[in-house]
């Protein structure tokens, strides 16, 4: 059996870093093991402007530990306000690396986003124009729809006619929970990109009610039910260039995820690299792990893969702390529910 696995740096295509304290705290976690990552914008208030988002890059500069090696790529937050031009001078100057998308009040800290897709005609036009990615949070918010179909129904009814009323504009589909968002990933062609989460890839709904409910297997878009989890899966192992590692590794303080009406999101960065490694090798794919941390990514982004490497082994089970503490309070750290067993050489 393979014992020893060495892989390109990954990147994280999708991940929430916050600010000031917690920032300070989950920072190292990611830079421990990923080159990039993808930087959301959701924080109160969002990263909207250009000038938002380099004072933003370099607060993360600062709460990296010394000597690491990480580079984040910044993301404007999509509000019906937006300035294509502004937008278009960032993307230009290398700023930013993408624009995301939250439908108003699809998940935490979505506030300020996007109701009337008519009022961001014109940046999507601009975007396309420019080529510069639209990472999209794909769940309707209508209340009257059930939260299990809400990607379903935000890839016919909102998704797909924005692609078709833009063409050129370049695509992620964040965080895909579905087989119908996996079928319609794969059919969509080299503009379209989606990203998995490590804990999609582990956990079904299940895992959030059956015996007692799991706060920190809440999560936005919600884990569906098996078959999707399979699919998803499936996806990720396939070696399809379409697909690749976002974590949405989204910390909250224990104090903050349990409460009668708990935050969304799974802290997955301090263990997601062994969690993938666990999954790709129970799905006999361990030679497409790195495609999906490392390969498929960087090609979406038009950016080189990494140079350097990191080298896993197998071994006895993995030791990594079950929260990690914040100047707020401590953060629980993903528990995938049995031992890891490939560990991250230092
Ligand atoms: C994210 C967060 O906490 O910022 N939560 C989550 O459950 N994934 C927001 C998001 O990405 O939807
Ligand atoms: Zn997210």
């Amino acid at each position: 059996m393979t014992d020893t696995l060495t892989l390109r740096t990954p990147d994280d295509w999708h991940l929430h870093l916050r600010d000031g304290a917690m920032l300070r705290a989950v920072a190292p976690e990611t830079a421990r093991h990923f080159a990039r990552a993808i930087i959301m914008p959701n924080l109160v208030p969002p990263v909207v402007t250009g000038a938002d988002a380099a004072a933003y890059r370099d607060r993360i500069l600062a709460a990296l530990p010394k000597g690491a090696d990480f580079t984040p790529l910044m993301t404007l937050y999509l509000t019906e306000d937006t300035d294509p031009d502004d937008l278009a001078r960032a993307y230009a100057d290398g700023l930013i690396t993408a624009v995301k998308l939250y439908p108003a009040g699809a998940t935490t800290n979505s506030a300020s986003g996007v109701t009337n897709f008519d009022k961001v005609r014109a940046v999507l036009e601009k975007m396309a124009e420019i080529g510069c990615p639209l990472c999209v949070h794909g769940e309707v918010t209508d209340s009257e729809i059930d939260i299990f179909d809400r990607e379903a129904v935000f890839i016919d009814r909102v998704l797909d006619p924005i692609r078709r009323a833009t063409p050129g504009l370049r695509v992620v589909m964040e965080h895909i929970t579905t087989m119908q968002g996996v079928e319609y990933a794969t059919e969509g062609g080299p503009d379209l990109g989606a990203t998995i989460t490590t804990h999609h890839l582990v956990i079904n709904r299940n895992h959030i009610l059956a015996g007692g409910i799991k706060p920190h297997y809440y999560c936005l878009p919600v884990a569906k039910r098996e078959e999707h989890r399979i699919a998803l899966r499936r996806a990720a192992t396939s070696g399809d260039p379409t697909f690749f590692l976002g974590t949405d590794s989204a910390p909250h303080t224990d104090a903050n995820k349990l409460l009668p009406c708990g935050c969304a999101g799974c802290f997955t960065a301090t263990n997601t690299m062994s969690i993938l490694a666990q999954v790709f090798e129970e799905e006999g794919t361990l030679d497409r792990l790195e495609s999906f941390t490392s390969i498929n990514g960087p090609k979406f982004y038009r950016l080189p893969a990494n140079e350097g490497t990191i080298t896993l082994t197998r071994g006895d089970p993995v030791a990594y702390p079950s929260r990690i503490e914040t100047e707020d309070g401590p953060v629980t750290v993903f528990d995938p529910g049995y031992p890891l067993h490939w560990r991250v050489e230092p």
